[in-house]
């Protein structure tokens, strides 16, 4: 860590604040802007009771490209605004952000709330059911040089051979609406085809967007090779956790769900009914002001 950073870093420590032992206190889950919205959504379908606030940094969009340092801060300053919403639950749902900033963001939560990002759960799944084999993954360029997928499993024990390609091309296709066409065809058949993700039996799609065109690489490998959508194995694993702490939310009253972003254009709001499956109204919160 940089002294420059570490410095901003104390001086940003909020004021001590009891854990949150409340079971019906929001889940709070962050992303570099509205990709994560394909995690909340599967949040939301398995776990509807849930109150949910979603809080995407659409003024530091993309995450992708930017340094460690960079998103390390953004992620301490989402954390605050969460934390000040009394979430009992703060999930890290950009792969980009987990991977510069988890260990850092759950040092500062420590018990204020749990931490959870998008990346445990996936290499949980992967150890499991993938030992002995080769595991390929797609992600930002940032996720993929941090080797964070790398540690973990290796971490694990589990003889897994992992071949990583950073993807970059695939988060603005992915926003442009390219999903299903001869360009997002093109595109998907190229990189996959590299040979850096030969002769594998899984894949994981290791960035929020790839939900998206997940139909279209489980075509290209013809039931050959195993899609992992991480956003469903985070959700599963959530749930897990919350019925292990006695934090899952009981309550009878329909669930509150609230969408903020740090900076705010109608492409935004028109690009969630893409992420989340219906139109949603997103709300300006600038921290960054
Ligand atoms: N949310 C990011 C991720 O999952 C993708 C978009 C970005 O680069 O910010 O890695």
């Amino acid at each position: 860590m940089s002294d420059l950073f570490k410095a901003s870093f104390e001086i940003i420590l909020p004021p001590a604040q009891e854990p949150i032992h409340n079971s019906e206190a929001p889940i709070g889950i962050f992303d570099s802007g509205i990709g994560g919205l394909t995690v909340a959504k599967a949040v939301h379908e398995l776990l509807p009771n849930e109150n949910l606030i979603y809080f995407g940094d659409t003024a530091h969009l993309p995450y992708g490209d930017k340094s460690t340092a960079a998103i390390q801060s953004y992620a301490i300053k989402i954390c605050n605004f969460l934390l000040s919403r009394r979430c009992k639950v703060i999930l890290i749902a950009c792969n980009s952000a987990a991977a510069a900033a988890f260990d850092l963001v759950k040092t500062y939560v420590g018990s204020k709330a749990h931490v959870f990002s998008v990346i445990e759960p996936t290499v949980a799944l992967v150890t499991q059911r993938f030992a002995g084999k080769n595991v390929g993954l797609i992600g930002t360029k940032q996720t993929v040089s941090s080797a964070v997928y790398e540690h973990q499993i290796e971490q694990e024990r589990a003889n897994i051979h992992l071949k990583a390609l950073a993807t970059p091309l695939l988060v603005p296709m992915i926003e442009e609406g390219f999903i299903t066409n001869r360009v997002s065809h093109e595109v998907i058949e190229n990189y996959l085809s590299r040979p850096e993700l030969t002769d594998i039996q899984a894949l994981i799609l290791g960035c929020t967007h790839y939900p998206l065109i997940k139909k279209e690489i489980v075509a290209y490998y013809q039931q050959q090779v195993e899609v992992i959508d991480s956003s469903e194995a985070v959700a599963h694993s959530l749930k897990v956790a919350l019925e292990h702490t006695q934090l899952l939310n009981k309550a009878s009253t329909p669930a509150s769900m609230q969408f903020y972003v740090s900076d705010y254009t109608e492409g935004f709001e028109k690009a969630t009914q893409i992420f989340f499956g219906e139109a949603l109204h997103l709300e300006k919160f600038p921290l960054w002001d």
